[in-house]
């Protein structure tokens, strides 16, 4: 069985192994309470023994022996005790008392069966003056156990309740510290679930203890990264919807253009600008599309066996065309299979937006070249080409969302460069910029390569 409750399991932890020491402690403490019984015991019957001893006297030359009364009377506890004894001559003559008692001259004491009875037996032996051959007498005194039974059991309970208190108090003690102890905590709990608790700031726990104080700091630190993370969706909304209402009241003041035209030609041309315009709202939609399931935990990840040669040859083809168009050399430079651990889908989007910058931004009549290698268990993918390049100090920034150099084209959204980037990193790799040997821009995306 567990146990999922924090108070129950130190109650037990502290309880259990405290009532075992107990019932440990019981038991000696039984040993200890017959001890005492036994030694009180003892000590009356040498009392009685002795008193008896002393009236033991020669009258007339004859020895002569008389029980004083208190001497019995002494173990009349209430106990309903039988007491026994006998007086004898050194020749072992019976003078008074119970004929065949057990004696047990020189030693302390004993337990004997006598008449069906279990006594504790004493003897006791005394020289009387006078008595020639008759001393020494030796005086036995023998008990029944009621008294010192009784005696057992009242010392033992005693010790029991002490025991049985003193765990219930650790108990107690142990509630008690832990309804303190645990107070932090709860009030964390009704901190963080306080329905006034809106914008994620941090919680502040007085008197919370070193053990509890990470776990709000923790807990602070990832509110904190939430909030960031909620803050950056928001701009990216709010960016991206910017971004939509440009084109869109582009899109709208050219129908309204063509609408109002009635020469056929300018009509035709207003709506080929439309239809242009509509075509780079519709790549807007698809690189936002594409960003957001870039991001990390929108879609469940993939883990696949990609062949980025292959991948890079497929984009290749598909660009071909646009760069025949433009007079653009497009060369793809492998030397066979480079496998990769990733997102097939995205790891080919990638490098679509890395062809696609280099061909849009090199003049017509340049050169571009995808590069791939496997070198020193990574995959090494390169796309260079002559145009313009991106100086030093925007390097870091064209990575960021929306992000566009100055005096770029006014085609684009600039979120290519961030698809790259999250692309990459989901998979483990990084992507740097750097110069080309003739100018222009090279791209290097390094991923781990895939091993077997
Ligand atoms: N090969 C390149 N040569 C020169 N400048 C580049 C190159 N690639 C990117 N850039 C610059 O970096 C900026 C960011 O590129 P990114 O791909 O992120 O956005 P974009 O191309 O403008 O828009 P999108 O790719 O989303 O349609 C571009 O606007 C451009 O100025
Ligand atoms: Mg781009």
């Amino acid at each position: 069985m567990r146990i999922n409750s924090l108070r129950l399991q130190l109650l037990a932890w502290v309880v259990l192994p405290l009532a075992g020491l107990a019932t440990v402690n019981l038991w000696t403490s039984h040993g200890n309470a017959l001890a005492t019984a036994d030694l009180i015991t003892d000590r009356m019957l040498v009392g009685s023994a002795r008193m008896i001893a002393e009236q033991v006297a020669m009258t007339d030359g004859v020895i002569n022996a008389t029980v004083p009364p208190a001497a019995l009377e002494m173990f009349d506890t209430g106990d309903r005790d039988r007491v026994y004894y006998g007086v004898e001559t050194a020749g072992g003559r019976l003078l008074t008392g119970y004929p065949g008692l057990p004696g047990t001259p020189g030693r302390p004491s004993m337990e004997a069966t006598y008449r069906d009875q279990t006594l504790r037996l004493l003897t006791f032996t005394h020289a009387v003056v006078g008595a020639g051959k008759d001393s020494p007498i030796s005086v036995t005194v023998g008990v029944t156990l009621f008294g010192h039974d009784a005696m057992v059991r009242h010392l033992w309970f005693s010790a029991f309740t002490q025991q049985l208190a003193l765990v219930a108090i650790a108990g107690v003690f142990v509630l008690l510290g832990l309804r303190r102890g645990l107070a932090p905590l709860i009030r964390l709990r009704d901190a963080v679930r306080s329905p006034e608790r809106s914008e994620l700031d941090p919680v502040e726990i007085a008197g919370a203890q070193s053990e509890i104080r990470p776990l709000v700091d923790a807990l602070n630190a990832y509110m904190e990264r939430v909030r960031a993370q909620m803050a950056a969706q928001r701009r990216f909304i709010a960016n991206a919807a910017h971004q939509l209402r440009t084109p869109l009241a582009l899109l709208s003041t050219q129908a309204s253009y063509a609408l109002r035209e009635t020469a056929v030609d300018a009509r035709r041309e207003a709506l080929v600008a439309l239809q242009a315009s509509s075509a780079r709202l519709a790549r807007l939609a698809e690189q936002l599309l594409t960003l957001s399931r870039a991001e990390p935990g929108s879609r469940r990840p993939r883990a696949d066996r990609i062949d980025l040669t292959q991948a890079a040859r497929q984009v290749l083809e598909t660009h071909a065309p646009r760069a025949v168009g433009r007079n653009i050399d497009l060369g793809l430079d492998e030397t066979g299979a480079v496998p990769v651990i990733g997102d097939g889908t995205m790891l080919r989007e990638m490098i679509v937006n890395l062809v696609d910058n280099a061909l849009r931004y090199t003049p017509a009549g340049g050169t571009v070249t995808v590069r791939l290698a496997a070198t020193d268990g990574e995959a090494v993918l390169t796309v260079t080409d002559d145009g313009p390049g991106i100086p030093v100090d925007e390097r870091d920034h064209v990575f960021e969302r929306f992000y566009r150099l100055a005096g770029a084209t006014d085609e684009g959204s600039g979120l290519g460069l961030a698809i790259v980037r999250e692309v990459v990193e989901n998979a483990g790799g990084r992507v740097t910029l750097g110069d080309g040997a003739a100018g222009g821009l090279v791209v290097e995306v390094r991923l781990p390569l895939a091993g077997g």
